[in-house]
């Protein structure tokens, strides 16, 4: 029931059973979120600078753009709920990125493309999630801003594997599950307004 208390609808014993549980894991989610996209950022730098001189440079430019919009915005949906960054998310996260930036450098044009776009996937599910949480938690504010960040990494994940889909190795190089069609986000998260069910937090790739 779309507006109902969280703990009204939650079946019993499921996670998150209430508001305050809901919020906690709403509060780590988008911490996770929040570094995150330190480690793309740190990443589409050194993506950006092994393009150097390629068309695809300017597309990817813009991908980074999004990602210091991302981060900021995260930033302050964690202070609006009186929460801050957690250092250690942070550190892991500036290693990652800046190794997979320093990996950029030397392993050809595929490799990075074809990875940043399954990480890319794993994006759009994390902040369909957290725009789940965020009903559960209360914090109905959120969820347009956090469905919006789950498509814009949509728009991401279809541009890098559009790239990573003209090079040879494609064809060799299994990718598995294509995200659904965009309007498919929002339609997934009305269908979880119209019969909520429990929210499992999901731990991206980095994260594990
Ligand atoms: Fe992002
Ligand atoms: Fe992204």
């Amino acid at each position: 029931m779309p507006g109902a208390a969280p703990d009204a609808a939650a079946p019993a014993g499921t996670l998150p059973s209430d508001r305050a549980a809901a919020r906690a894991t709403l509060v780590r989610a988008l911490q996770l979120a929040y570094s995150g996209e330190l480690g793309a950022i740190r990443a589409y730098l050194g993506h950006s600078a092994a393009l150097r001189g390629r068309p695809e440079r300017a597309g990817l430019r813009t991908i980074l753009v999004d990602e210091i919009r991302h981060r900021r915005r995260v930033g302050e949906m964690l202070a609006g709920l009186g929460a801050a960054p957690d250092p250690a998310a942070e550190r892991k996260l500036d290693r990652i990125g800046r190794t997979i930036a320093w990996i950029c450098c030397w392993s050809g044009w595929f490799v990075p493309m074809y990875g940043a776009a399954r990480l890319e996937r794993d994006n759009v599910a994390e902040y369909e999630v957290a725009a789940r949480l965020a009903w559960w938690a209360g914090e109905r504010h959120l969820e347009d801003d956090l469905l919006h960040l789950a498509e814009v990494e949509w728009d991401h994940e279809r541009w890098l594997r559009e790239q990573a889909a003209r090079h040879l190795l494609w064809h060799v190089a299994p990718y598995g599950r294509v995200p659904p069609p965009r309007e498919e986000i929002r339609a997934r998260f009305r269908a979880f307004l119209a019969a909520p069910t429990p929210v499992e937090p999901r731990r991206s790739l980095l994260f594990r």
